[in-house]
């Protein structure tokens, strides 16, 4: 496994690949890697002849500067965990080397997905992944590029920026890794106390309980329900639930059976901020 710090010498190295007709696949990562990360690595690995992880906590995508300063940083138990999944190189900038002096994100027409859901709550975060994905895409080039469907939002908004730009990459979505009791593997989990920790899974067991209420109930009595049910647990504090068409992120109002639904949740467990979603 490669370890390039530089954007200059991982080129150096993925040109010689190039030549050699080989195909690249890119897992774009923050580290604090767990066992979600590494099935998009395996993933990659599968569909690629090379695949490249970058590990780069970007700054521009916080809008909460304490978020940023104590975001997990474990990078030799990130770089071991690449080497035994088989991964081929690592890229691991310094902010200086992707923003030089200017640390800012550029401001992009997502054509509306950006102002719903997380959009809300996080200010000018999806104009940050937008700058680095599309500069991340720009140095490796590659032919494949896969995330998490846990940021399903984030999903959608990259395949739109690859899609307006024409950028020549091809976005994988993934299945959300859970734990055993069901909640989605986070880099923020690690954060969470012994008590917190414990009553996380109800954010996956509503969820689970939503998807089978959709069918029956109408989508107000929904909502509604959610909000009870976390007014119950005073250590899990509700930020949002929607249910929104997955291609548009729009609420649903009334329900259209040509329409793909999907439940999105926030909930703050403490000062550890969790999402989750499922498909209706
Ligand atoms: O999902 C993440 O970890 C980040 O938003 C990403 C895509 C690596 C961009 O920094």
């Amino acid at each position: 496994m490669n370890i390039f710090y530089t954007k200059t010498d991982l080129k150096a190295y993925l040109d010689v690949l190039k030549t050699q007709e080989k195909q690249i696949g890119l897992v774009p990562t923050m580290g604090a890697l767990h066992k979600g990360h590494i099935s998009l690595l395996k993933k990659c690995a599968k569909e690629n002849d090379v695949s490249v992880v970058s590990i780069f906590v970007n700054p521009t995508q916080f809008d909460n500067s304490d978020d940023l300063i104590k975001y997990p940083k474990t990078f030799k138990a990130d770089a071991k965990l690449l080497e035994a999944a088989n991964c081929d190189v690592i890229f691991a900038p310094s902010v200086q080397e992707i923003y030089l002096e200017n640390v800012a994100a550029t401001t992009f027409n997502f054509e509306g997905l950006e102002d719903e859901m997380e959009g809300k709550y996080r200010l000018g975060h999806f104009n940050g992944v937008g700058t680095i994905v599309k500069t991340l895409f720009e140095i490796v080039e590659p032919h494949r590029a896969y995330f998490g469907q846990k940021d399903f939002q984030q999903l959608q908004i990259i395949k739109k920026m690859v899609a307006s730009e024409q950028l020549p990459v091809l976005i994988k979505g993934c299945k959300i890794h859970r734990e055993e009791d069901g909640l989605a593997m986070s880099s923020r989990n690690s954060r969470l106390t012994d008590a917190h920790r414990k009553v996380a899974p109800m954010i996956f067991k509503t969820l689970q309980e939503v998807q089978e209420k959709f069918t029956l109930e109408p989508v107000e009595s929904i909502l509604k329900w959610v909000e009870d049910e976390f007014q119950k647990q005073p250590l899990l504090s509700l930020e949002y639930f929607t249910i929104a068409d997955e291609k548009t992120l729009k609420n649903c109002v009334h329900k259209d059976p040509k329409t793909q639904y999907r439940a999105f949740i926030a909930v703050f467990a403490g000062e550890i901020r969790l999402i989750d979603n499922v498909p209706l």
